[in-house]
């Protein structure tokens, strides 16, 4: 079977329903980028911004209204109230802090479990029928945190997770062999951070199995892997903070969601049950996307040494956790 447990696969809502409102939780660097690729995707009929900042808030929705003669007709509303996502389709949470040079995003933890703490409630509330889809870090650990806090059903809570790194590894594999990224199919899987897993025996150019179509492949695939984990740290040492690749992925993303696409993509996703894995943590696995969020996670066959990259990653994951008493 390709999919395993599918998790819900109802149909999307009836063809009547034609306004689509998404939610964005969090106008800095990161929601600005995802506002802007939603826009630009004309994906949603209504946008509603939240931020604890008013002023900044104001600001930007002046700021993309100014821009109406060049985007598709967009209703573009900002609230500090966290009510005003009532019946979003999609909320999409960025609010937190952001790293620092030289910080892990574990080391976000604290501060952004107390952040969604106090939003995700009100999120769920005021949207019980959206599907949420988590950005700001540690991602997998708050994706967790929000399925617990929202009370959603599995299948609506949703992390950005690897999508992103499956991306930057998508873009070094293109590279390296002068292809289209599009070409390159290839999953990053596990943790959004430091232990994310490459799954070299999946990668395929053109449908080509890479193993064998890299020379000398062993060193190459693991500096590559290893420039994947360390691509966030680069690009914050140097701008300060990561946003617009962060924000095309989250793009695509709602798109897919949105867009009932029904494809498959590296997201966290409970993986309790899935490659012997036991605990409860959302770790980022291929699953495949449509209108109710998460239809099931992929098949996919792990080699033994993936296996236990990915279980290693669960444990730690489950080890943050358990700090945390939620
Ligand atoms: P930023 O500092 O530019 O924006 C954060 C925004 O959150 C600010 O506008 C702030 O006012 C708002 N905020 C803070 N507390 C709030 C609250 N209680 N209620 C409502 N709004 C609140 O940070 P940036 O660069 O946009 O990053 C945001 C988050 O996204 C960080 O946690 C960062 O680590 C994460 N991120 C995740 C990525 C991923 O791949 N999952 C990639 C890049 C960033
Ligand atoms: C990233 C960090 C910030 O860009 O999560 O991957």
């Amino acid at each position: 079977a390709l999919l395993l447990n599918p998790i819900h696969d109802t149909e999307p809502p009836s063809p009547t329903k034609r306004h689509t409102k998404v939610t964005v939780v969090g106008v800095g660097n990161v929601g600005m980028a995802i506002v802007h690729a939603i826009l630009s995707q004309h994906l949603a009929d209504e946008l509603a911004l939240i931020d604890a900042q008013a002023d900044k808030l104001r600001g930007e929705v002046l700021d993309l209204q100014h821009a109406a003669a060049f985007l598709p007709r967009t209703t573009i509303k900002s609230s500090t109230d966290v009510s005003s996502a009532a019946y979003s389709d999609l909320c999409i949470i960025t609010a937190g802090a952001r790293q620092r040079p030289e910080e892990s995003r574990l080391d976000l933890l604290k501060r952004n479990v107390q952040i969604l703490s106090a939003i995700v409630p009100r999120l769920a509330r005021a949207a019980p029928n959206s599907t949420i889809l988590v950005v700001s870090n540690p991602v997998d650990v708050l994706t967790y945190v929000t399925y617990r806090l929202s009370g959603f059903p599995a299948n609506r809570v949703i992390g950005s997770g690897t999508n992103l790194d499956s991306s930057r590894f998508r873009f070094m594999i293109a590279e390296h062999l002068r292809v289209n990224a599009h070409d390159v199919q290839a999953y990053m899987v596990g943790e959004h951070g430091d232990s994310s897993v490459a799954l070299w025996s999946s990668v395929s150019v053109g449908g080509v199995g890479i193993v064998g179509l890299v020379k000398g492949e062993d060193a190459v695939l693991e500096e590559m892997r290893e420039r994947v984990v360390k691509s966030a740290y680069e690009v914050i040492a140097l701008k300060g903070y990561t946003s617009w690749a962060i924000g095309y992925s989250v793009g695509s993303l709602a798109g897919t969601l949105l867009r009932d696409q029904r494809k498959i993509q590296p997201v966290s996703v409970v993986a309790k049950g899935f490659h012997g894995i036991e605990e409860e943590v959302f770790l980022s696995l291929p699953a495949q996307l449509g209108r109710n969020g998460v239809i099931g996670v992929v098949n996919v066959e792990l080699t033994e040494e993936e296996t236990k990259r990915l279980r290693a990653s669960a444990k730690k994951l489950w080890e943050v956790q358990q700090e945390l008493g939620i």
